[in-house]
């Protein structure tokens, strides 16, 4: 118990880390090549990027970029190992924590569990600047849990009905129930620069009239071809095709994400994150 105490401690002595949570309601509309891409693209921009797979269900982190994993975060909270030794190593110098494969929750988790949790993080021996949560699809308890935690939330929306609903019901719940009134929104494989914006004016039409909530656009990532290619090849675009629109877009949102501002105080500690996350369901 003293020793989690001290744990806590030192972790508040450590630098700040920008929490990030990408989401956004329906499946398949591009959370993971999103998270993958910037983290990586922050990564090759010199920046310490820890990656979390937060889609327990479907594990993918780890199959697309070809990594092999062997242990998660369900063996660090049974005390068989610590955080560090199931980080494992993607392009451009990322770490990436591997889901915990089968049912169990991250966020529904036993007293000791939650404890273990805590301590695993606080003995964190490698320091990030930025942490990326790929979350899953939906809008579960633990994907709510995750998204209300971060410090920044992107949305990742298509142009097609039943995305922007999703996100829309995303958005309705985390504004009603969870306190997260901004969001910075991800048109993704869209055809041209155009319908980026329309697809963020259909969001914000429906948004201004039912939420309270502030949405910003902040990047338009265009339909490239060179994706699935990429991801047939378990690689991801701005590693396999850097140049390419995509891969592009990727990293403009890697600079624009650089300057996004620390939170001041407490709140820019991943001691923080972890007790949000923890915190009520
Ligand atoms: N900009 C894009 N251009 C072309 N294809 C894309 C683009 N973005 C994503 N895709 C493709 O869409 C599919 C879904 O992408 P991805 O797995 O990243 O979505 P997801 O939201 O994480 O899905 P899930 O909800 O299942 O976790 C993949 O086959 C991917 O190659
Ligand atoms: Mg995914």
């Amino acid at each position: 118990m003293t020793d989690q105490a001290s744990g806590l401690r030192k972790m508040q002595d450590t630098q700040k880390i920008k929490v990030i949570a990408v989401s956004g309601g329906k499946g398949g509309v591009g959370k993971t090549n999103v998270s993958l891409n910037t983290a990586i693209a922050l990564g090759q921009q010199g920046k310490r990027v820890l990656v979390l797979d937060a889609d327990l269900g479907l594990a993918n982190v780890d199959v697309m970029l070809g990594l092999r994993v062997k242990r998660n975060l369900s063996h660090v909270l049974s005390g068989e190992c610590e955080l560090d030794e199931i980080m494992i190593e993607g392009p451009a110098g990322i770490k990436i924590i591997p889901a915990t494969s089968g049912s169990q929750s991250m966020v529904d988790l036993t007293p000791p569990e939650h404890a273990g949790l805590i301590r695993a993080f606080s003995e964190m021996k490698t320091e990030f600047d930025i942490l990326i949560i790929d979350t899953a699809a939906g809008i579960s308890d633990m994907v709510l849990s995750f998204t209300r935690a971060a410090q920044d939330v992107m949305l990742v929306v298509c142009d097609e009905p039943t995305s922007i609903t999703d996100c829309y019901a995303l958005m309705k719940l985390l504004s009603r129930d969870h306190g997260v009134f901004k969001f910075k929104v991800v048109a993704n494989m869209v055809r041209t620069p155009k319908e980026g914006q329309q697809l963020f004016v259909k969001l914000t039409t429906v948004t201004d009239r039912f939420l309270d909530v502030a949405l910003e656009l902040v990047s338009v990532i265009p339909f490239d071809e060179n994706i699935r290619k990429s991801v047939r090849k378990q690689q991801v675009i701005v590693e396999a095709y850097p140049n390419s629109p995509a891969a592009k877009a990727f990293k403009s949102l890697a600079s624009k994400i650089s300057n996004w501002p620390l939170p001041n105080k407490a709140s820019g500690h991943l001691e923080f994150f972890i007790e949000q996350l923890l915190d009520h369901k």
